[in-house]
């Protein structure tokens, strides 16, 4: 089974891979990334899975308002390579991901996904319907957990990114990602 940590700095290589092979760059046009680029994940919030030395999975969650004055967090992207799905790893990664959220004091956690997968750990869209985000996307999958009771009530208006700023990308990490990118196309 693989083993649920904090992600660390030499795990980002192997991170940006994983989430390379599950979404392509397709995820960089992701309305939720709107909210995450140029961002540094909120403290102690990221995640990966760890399975024989090799990175299975990961998470992370991003410090944001939802609406005006509503600190919460956006979860985000979840991914767990093709190979080891289906024994548990999303579960264990939300489920830590969740619980850790709670005991650092956020409020609510919000998220761009399925609600048939996300409702197993609290997530709903019944709280969602008076908020936006800054681009495109399915108004049923913008879900919400309320980690305090009440927290998303009358929440309403844009949901904005809060985190510090990243350092810029240098350019060794671009053109390692371009190369991921070419490899992938050419098998
Ligand atoms: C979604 C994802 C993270 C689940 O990881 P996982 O390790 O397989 O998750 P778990 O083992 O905890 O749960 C698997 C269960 O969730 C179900 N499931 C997976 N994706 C689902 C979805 N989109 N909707 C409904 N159920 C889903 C599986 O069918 C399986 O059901 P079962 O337990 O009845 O067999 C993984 O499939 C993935 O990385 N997918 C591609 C990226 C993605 O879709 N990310 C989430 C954004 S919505």
């Amino acid at each position: 089974m693989a083993k649920i940590r904090n992600e660390m700095p030499a795990d980002v290589d192997a991170r940006d891979d994983l989430l390379d092979r599950v979404w392509g760059s397709s995820r960089f046009g992701k309305t939720a990334e709107r909210l995450r680029e140029g961002r540094k994940p909120a403290a102690g919030l990221s995640f990966v899975a760890e399975h024989d030395g090799n990175i299975v999975g990961s998470v992370r969650l991003w410090d944001i308002s939802a609406g005006p004055s509503r600190p919460a967090l956006l979860l985000g992207p979840l991914a767990v390579d093709e190979a080891e799905r289906c024994h548990g790893i999303g579960g264990a990664l939300m489920r830590r991901a969740v619980a850790t959220a709670r005991r650092r004091k956020h409020r609510a956690l919000l998220l761009v996904g399925d609600e048939a997968y996300y409702r197993r750990f609290g997530f709903s869209a019944e709280k969602t319907a008076a908020l936006w985000l800054p681009g495109p996307y399915e108004c049923h999958r913008l879900l919400a957990c309320e980690l305090a009771p009440g927290a998303l009530d009358g929440a309403h208006g844009l949901v904005i990114a809060t985190g510090n700023a990243a350092p810029a990308p240098s350019l060794d990490v671009l053109i390692a990602h371009l190369a991921r990118e070419h490899e992938r196309h050419a098998a």
